[in-house]
């Protein structure tokens, strides 16, 4: 990737305002690209263009439910009024929490949600974002899912399943969009540690143990940063051979066999 391939490039970041989405909003705006912030939390969202601002970094901010039809539709609007195109759409944005409550006491309607944000939402921006896609030179989309799609820890029903979809959205989406020379590809990130990334009210220092740390067989857990750095490539013509494909980053965590 050349340095300057993100000049004059318009880049959407979903769940952009927080963690992961607003470590990826960063590296593109470093890059030099038009950014666009988009989340459902207005606080969170106004701090994060502060944030970038102290960094000589300018992105937008716009206020978005991702899984409300009508907010993504008035979204792509405000986008195509503004820029005229979108060269990549990053759906990044997510309830993060796997955990339910067992099967038995869960409520229908919390697993109805976190499917509406975690895989509707993607599927409504990437619906409503099309014309605009479609006016880019080397468009891409970039899903942001997780190696819980693969496997589980107890009681993450909704987020495994939205996230096991979203897998499958991707590759869909991949051969659907390939005539329209859209790449689809995705991220499954292990445990990113996003403490110092949230906004004020809620950001911590992150501390981990040696268990935590021990449990990667890069021997640390992972940063925003981690996966900024992959979604850069992706979403760019260095990448341009690569379309419906789901890159783990998780410091070798799922591939390490443990045996007690
Ligand atoms: N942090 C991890 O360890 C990890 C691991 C695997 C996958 N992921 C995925 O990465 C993505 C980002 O996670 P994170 O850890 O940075 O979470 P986060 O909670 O720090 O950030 C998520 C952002 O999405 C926003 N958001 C939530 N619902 C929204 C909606 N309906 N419309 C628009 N914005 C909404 C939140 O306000 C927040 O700013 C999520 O899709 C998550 O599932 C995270």
């Amino acid at each position: 990737m050349a340095d300057t391939y993100y000049k004059n490039k318009t880049i959407l970041v979903t769940g952009g305002a927080q963690g992961i989405g607003l470590g990826m909003a960063q590296a593109f705006a470093r890059a030099g690209a038009n950014t666009i912030i988009t989340d459902a939390d207005e606080e969170a969202g106004k701090e994060a263009v502060a944030f970038l601002k102290e960094d000589k970094l300018s992105a937008e901010f716009i206020l978005c439910d991702v899984s409300q039809e009508h907010e993504v539709v008035s979204l792509m609007k405000q986008v195509g009024e503004k820029y005229g195109q979108l060269d990549a759409l990053v759906n990044n944005a997510g309830i993060a929490d796997p955990f339910m409550e067992s099967l038995d006491k869960m409520q229908l309607s919390e697993f109805d949600r976190i499917l509406a944000v975690n895989l509707r939402g993607p599927l409504l921006c990437s619906k409503y974002g099309l014309p605009l896609l479609q006016h880019a030179a080397t468009p891409a989309i970039l899903n942001i899912s997780s190696t819980r799609a693969y496997m589980s820890e107890p009681d993450t029903f909704a987020y495994s399943a939205s996230k096991g979809g979203l897998e499958a959205l991707t590759h869909s989406l991949a051969v659907s969009l390939a005539e329209e020379r859209i790449r689809v590809n995705a991220i499954a990130p292990g445990w990113i540690e996003t403490g110092a990334w949230q906004k004020k009210s809620k950001s911590y220092t992150p501390r981990h143990s040696k268990e935590d740390k021990e449990q990667h067989p890069v021997g640390r857990v992972g940063t925003p940063e981690d996966i900024a750095s992959a979604a850069l490539f992706l979403c760019s013509d260095q990448a341009g051979f690569i379309t419906g494909q789901s890159l783990t980053i998780d410091g070798g965590m799922t591939i390490k066999m443990i045996y007690k």
